[in-house]
């Protein structure tokens, strides 16, 4: 089985951080979600792997390569983001076997292995992963038969069918490239992967689906990023590996090297990245601190600093997404409890 992962599109619902940052690489504890995809397609197997690019190629291709991959990645570029089904035209080339397609914005706890084999096992055209939602009208909705087999797939439906929706990665055989042939774009002017698929239901292909039970998330929000960052910290096992002095370390957290702590307290699950600096400062819980941040004079808690960032008397921070070489500074305290999404590179000074 190859694996085709989308790493494209503009990533709005993001912005700012999306200005300068690929969505797909906004770490999750200090990881780009992208990364996790990688990893799951290649515990399932997969030996090819296709990353689609788009915006920010360059970045994209350049955090891939940073690591040593136990599979060969090669990158195929869509020029512009005209839907799900486009990108497996765009990838036409590459998709001569059975693939699994991922969209690397999307996390999910109980990893693919087990809807693999099933999609191996029951040998059908293509396999959906199903999962219970809230919101189905903000995703693909299942309308499922008494039977269990498929009856109607559905885009973003109005009125859903069911709380079905159509998790982000799927299980396709090359014939899924006639259908993404033979299907126009829809309202919002894309090929939708959803419609592809109903093509083959109609046209008598076999279209199975396995049931997600862990969480599931598509990280479209900065809401849904510091809701993932929550739920993978809430896994992790410390380890300690930097120095703290005259500073309380409580619970779960994870130092990495050349940290170090003074006059602060650490509550876990945490995590704080490589030669970092924490000074009279208290990081709570669910916080991921990147590589090489300073904080000082500063609560924060339940949020994301990115690398190389500086914050100095910051007063309270909470439920916060800050990017990439960001100084906030001030002398005198903030007001209490700010929620902040700000952007890479950007200087908050008072
Ligand atoms: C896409 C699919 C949708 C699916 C969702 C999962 O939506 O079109 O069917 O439920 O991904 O993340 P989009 O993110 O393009 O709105």
């Amino acid at each position: 089985m190859k694996g085709l992962i989308l790493s494209g599109g503009y990533g709005t619902r993001l912005r700012p951080i999306t200005y300068s940052q690929q969505k797909q690489l906004i770490p999750i504890a200090n990881k780009p979600i992208l990364f996790y995809a990688i990893e799951d397609v290649i515990e399932a197997g997969a030996k090819e792997i296709g990353i689609i690019i788009g915006p920010n190629k360059e970045q994209v291709i350049e955090t891939v390569e940073s690591e040593d991959w136990d599979a060969k990645i090669e990158f195929i570029y869509q020029d512009e983001p005209k839907g799900l089904a486009h990108t497996i035209l765009v990838a036409e080339d590459f998709l001569d076997d059975e693939f699994v397609m991922y969209l690397g914005d999307n996390i999910l706890r109980e990893r693919i292995m087990e809807h693999a084999k099933k999609f191996k096992e029951n040998n059908c055209d293509a396999s959906i992963m199903l999962t219970e939602v809230e919101n189905p009208q903000q995703f693909g909705v299942a309308d499922i038969n008494e039977d269990e087999t498929i009856k109607r797939l559905i885009e973003k439906p109005k009125v859903p069918p069911s709380n079905l929706a159509l998790v982000g990665i799927y299980f396709f055989k090359p014939v899924i490239l006639e259908a993404c042939e033979n299907i126009k774009p829809s309202w919002r002017n894309e090929l939708e992967i959803t419609d592809a698929i109903q093509w083959l239901i109609d046209n008598g292909y076999e279209v199975g689906w396995t049931k997600v039970e862990g969480w599931w998330k598509d990280t479209g929000k900065p809401e849904d990023i510091l809701e993932v960052n929550r739920l993978i910290l809430a896994d992790i096992q410390t380890k300690n590996e930097g120095t703290a002095e005259n500073s309380r370390i409580i619970g779960r957290v994870i130092i990495e090297k050349g940290v170090e702590i003074k006059d602060s307290i650490v509550k876990g699950p945490s995590l704080i990245g490589r030669d970092c600096l924490i000074r009279n400062s208290y990081i709570g819980p669910y916080t991921s601190i990147g590589n090489e941040c300073v904080i000082e004079d500063t609560e924060i808690e339940d949020s994301i600093v990115m690398e190389k960032s500086e914050i100095i008397g910051g007063g309270r921070i909470i439920e916060s997404l800050i990017g990439k070489e960001v100084k906030i500074k001030r002398k005198a305290d903030l007001p209490n409890g700010k929620k902040l999404v700000v952007g890479d590179n950007s200087e908050i000074v008072g």
